[in-house]
């Protein structure tokens, strides 16, 4: 009992549970940390069905799902995205796991005390479900899905470790929230690193060439100032393919309004008009992959007004190893990205892009949200503003819901 070896395991045992006792369970001391089962006991799951359609609105549906889960005060598994798009065939989905697209831990860090994303392995009696039908069709109204969710954030759905929606995808379910909680939820997604790079490649490619040209400028005329970084270039979200024209006339009757299909000319006419806009400039053109084809979309743009889709600028094959969420996911962070966003106020992506946007004006304080002289300025080119131009946009973070946002509207903040 006295020997030297015994004393120094004794000391060793009670230098430890001192340690045990005494160090705070947050701490980053590996051994000591909180066996995570007895924490995800107490824990409750909510799941939902795959995510479908758009990026975006898989983007609005998983933020829905998000808050569904923030309403029922619980953990919401992480949901399976889909990699295409939506068609009637339910085998081409393609489901693709959240965290190949947005960063998992990124996600919770950011949001943490907001909501929170689950694994499924965190999960510790998977029989213990109870299945969640909503409802559908037209006698189904906000009021009655609301009071549903409330109901079952009460006893005795309460009790179960797991409540599992059934039925309908969740962008079809109702809006019951602010476009801050939205905005909050998008505030966490941030791109997997890989995707990321990819989107770096675009925007160097638009910049590298936007500086030579400007250098070329330059040395004819005076000062512009040509470093890589600086390098502005404008993003232009341009609808005018043929589905999109089919559905915007057809919305434009049943809304009875005028402003929602701009033609190329007049997206080419009002993107020229912009006032104090500084020439020469890339302008990147996020089109569908259809009018690639179509040279005529690079034609009969103003001058010093530099056209580039991705096939011109030479990035199809960087896309082209990706599906289409990703893709998709690569053009929409070249248009967050671009130093002048100009889209359509009747399509999901422009709306996001030009709400986060306006979420990145705020994070570092600027009051005026419109125009070229605030930093990430966008622009309606549907919408008619001062000198022909395309009108000033800027998202209403104190809407009531993301109703404009998910089903588009010409009201757009900016006067
Ligand atoms: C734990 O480590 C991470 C990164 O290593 C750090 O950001 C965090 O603040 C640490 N937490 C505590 C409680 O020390
Ligand atoms: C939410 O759940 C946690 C544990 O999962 C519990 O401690 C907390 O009281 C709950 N809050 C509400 C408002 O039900
Ligand atoms: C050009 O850039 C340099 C260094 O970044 C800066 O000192 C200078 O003022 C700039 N010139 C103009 C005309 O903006
Ligand atoms: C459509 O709007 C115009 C003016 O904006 C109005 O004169 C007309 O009555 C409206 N038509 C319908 C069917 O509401
Ligand atoms: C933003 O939305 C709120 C609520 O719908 C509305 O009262 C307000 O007038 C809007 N603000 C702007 C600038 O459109």
């Amino acid at each position: 009992m006295n020997s030297l070896p015994y004393k120094c395991a004794a000391f060793l045992v009670v230098a430890l549970m001192i340690k045990t006792l005494w160090l705070p369970s947050s701490s980053n001391f590996s051994g000591m940390r909180l066996n995570p089962k007895s924490d995800n006991e107490k824990s409750k799951f909510l799941e939902v069905p795959q995510i479908v359609w758009g990026l975006n609105n898989q983007k609005i549906a998983f933020a829905r799902a998000c808050l569904t889960a923030r309403l029922l005060n619980r953990t919401l598994l992480m949901p399976s995205l889909s990699a295409s798009l939506f068609y009637k065939e339910v085998i081409q989905l393609r489901p693709i796991s959240f965290d190949k697209v947005f960063q998992f831990e990124e996600f919770n860090a950011r949001c943490q005390g907001f909501v929170r994303l689950g694994r499924y392995s965190e999960v510790s009696d998977t029989g213990d479900v109870f299945e969640l039908q909503k409802g559908n069709g037209r006698r189904w109204t906000i009021e009655k899905d609301l009071e549903q969710l409330r109901e079952f954030g009460k006893a005795p759905y309460d009790e179960y470790q797991v409540i599992r929606v059934v039925g309908k995808n969740p962008f079809l379910w109702h809006d019951h929230w602010p476009t801050k909680d939205y905005a909050k939820i998008f505030e966490c997604l941030v791109l997997v690193e890989e995707i990321s790079l990819e989107a770096d490649k675009v925007v160097s490619k638009i910049k590298e060439i936007g500086m030579e040209e400007r250098s070329r400028v330059s040395r004819l005329q005076v000062n512009v100032n040509a470093t890589l970084q600086s390098t502005p270039y404008v993003a232009v979200h341009m609808r005018i393919e043929k589905d999109w024209m089919i559905h915007c006339k057809k919305l434009e009757q049943r809304l009875n309004v005028s402003e929602i299909c701009s033609s190329k000319e007049q997206i080419m006419r009002r993107v020229g008009s912009i006032v104090g806009l500084e020439t020469p400039i890339v302008v990147y053109l996020a089109v569908a992959d259809n009018l690639l084809e179509d040279n005529s979309i690079l034609e009969g743009w103003g001058e010093g007004l530099l056209p580039y889709e991705k096939k011109k600028l030479g990035v199809l094959d960087v896309y082209k190893k990706h599906p289409y969420l990703i893709q998709s996911a690569i053009d929409y962070e070249v248009c967050l990205r671009s130093d002048v966003f100009v889209g359509n106020t009747f399509s999901t992506f422009s709306s996001l892009v030009v709400l986060e946007r306006t979420q990145l004006m705020m994070s570092v304080g600027v009051a005026q949200r419109c125009g070229l002289d605030v930093r990430w300025p966008s622009y309606a080119y549907n919408l008619e503003g001062e000198s022909n131009g395309p009108r000033p946009w800027a998202a209403n973070m104190s809407d009531v819901s993301l109703q404009a946002i998910s089903y588009g509207s010409n009201r757009v903040s900016c006067w």
